[in-house]
């Protein structure tokens, strides 16, 4: 029988493997399940708000969660509920998930695209003043609300944007479907901005079995707002439908699998940050590995390292049966649905750069050192 290339080597390497998560909860997940079949509250049940609690505690006093149905949506309920729409600009990253922009074209206001920080791939400060500049020139237009992505968990500089931002009269959102439950130099990421956006997609580093979303806020008429908008409107002490909301609720169930997932979440995060420290000490002298703000703990939910030869790096993992994916290889500005949108003067260079080189790592809390041996050793041995 003929074997495949990489049967020598061992088995594949994922970049997520959520066979050995499911393995771990198999039981709590069915349980946990079993109690929303038993009461059949399978819309606003109890276990969403026990999992606003728990997402919210996580983050500090007056902090609140608000449950959605995916991560782009809780991107445009914040931004709705902050008063973004026609007329309004957004200054954001080209270098993330097109949800970003999206959100921003489907609650009405423009996306203007600003350059990112070489060293950390996140939404640069100098770049941002450069758009608040073109646009009291009249070369942009006015400039309502800033959103930054805490790109592959590593949390944007949000003190200089904020500070900027706040200069100029504008809100200060978060994309921080990447770094929830890591912390920045200013404390839990998600508190950085006015509001922030999570995304449960099964793959993130907190992921239910299906789609999800919650919206941050410290601010409780920020907080009802949002409510409102993500149930049709309806403000919860009226009942009345006070402004055309839509719905985007997150159900009992994958809440209810949230919450188990919760249980283990701390564990995971301190085995993707081991996994993390040996691949930053074992790869800095052949790759570029991340630069970890001062103060920060990432929660590595994606390990984002850079090659001059990408590509064929990529390959030779590959060959030996290694998952890696380079996420963003064209970044929003190439993309035909938003190549047309406005972009700071003096262009993405840096973006271009970043995404050229870039590709990402298993890291998976469930890897085995043996595997983790696997991925060091083929990227010290390639010879590219
Ligand atoms: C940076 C970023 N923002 C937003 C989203 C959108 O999340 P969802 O897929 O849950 O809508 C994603 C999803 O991958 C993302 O990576």
């Amino acid at each position: 029988m003929l074997q495949t290339a990489t049967a020598h080597l061992g088995a594949a390497i994922k970049m997520v493997d959520l066979d050995r998560q499911e393995a771990v909860m198999r039981d709590d997940i069915r349980q946990a399940i079993d109690g929303v079949l038993a009461h059949k509250c399978f819309v606003n049940g109890p276990e969403v708000r026990d999992l606003e609690t728990a997402l919210a505690e996580r983050l500090g006093h007056g902090w609140h969660a608000i449950g959605c149905a995916n991560g782009t949506d809780a991107l445009q309920l914040m931004l709705r509920a902050g008063g973004i729409g026609a007329g309004s600009c957004v200054a954001l990253p080209s270098l993330t998930f097109a949800a970003t922009a999206e959100a921003v074209r489907i609650c009405g206001a423009e996306p203007v695209f600003v350059d990112i920080d070489r060293q950390t791939g996140t939404l640069c400060p100098t770049s941002l003043t450069r758009a608040f500049k073109a646009a009291s020139d009249g070369h942009l237009p006015p400039i309502s609300a800033v959103l930054p992505v805490d790109l592959f968990a590593i949390p944007a500089d949000h003190g200089a944007i904020r500070e900027i931002a706040t200069r100029h009269g504008a809100l200060h959102f978060v994309d921080a479907a990447h770094s929830y439950g890591g912390i920045s130099a200013e404390g839990p990421c998600g508190t950085q901005g006015f509001a922030s956006a999570l995304s449960f997609y099964p793959s993130k580093a907190l992921g239910c079995y299906g789609d999800g979303g919650a919206v941050l806020t410290a601010d409780p008429e920020n907080e009802m707002r949002v409510r409102a908008i993500a149930n049709h409107g309806v403000l919860a002490n009226t009942g009345e439908h006070r402004i055309v909301g839509t719905n985007s609720r997150l159900d009992s169930i994958q809440a209810a699998i949230l919450l188990v997932k919760l249980r283990h979440f701390d564990a995971e995060i301190a085995a993707r940050q081991r996994i993390a420290q040996i691949y930053i000490e074992a790869l800095g002298n052949h790759c570029v590995v991340p630069e970890v703000p001062a103060g920060a703990r990432p929660v590595w939910s994606y390990f984002a390292i850079h090659h001059r030869n990408r590509d064929a790096l990529m390959e030779h993992l590959s060959g030996q049966g290694i998952s890696s994916v380079a996420y963003y290889r064209r970044t929003l500005d190439l993309q035909p649905a938003f190549a047309h949108e406005a972009c700071v003067p003096g262009g993405l260079p840096e973006t271009r750069q970043f995404s050229e080189t870039l590709l990402c790592l298993p890291i998976d809390p469930y890897l085995d050192d043996d595997e983790l041996d696997r991925i060091i050793r083929a990227i010290r041995t390639f010879k590219g």
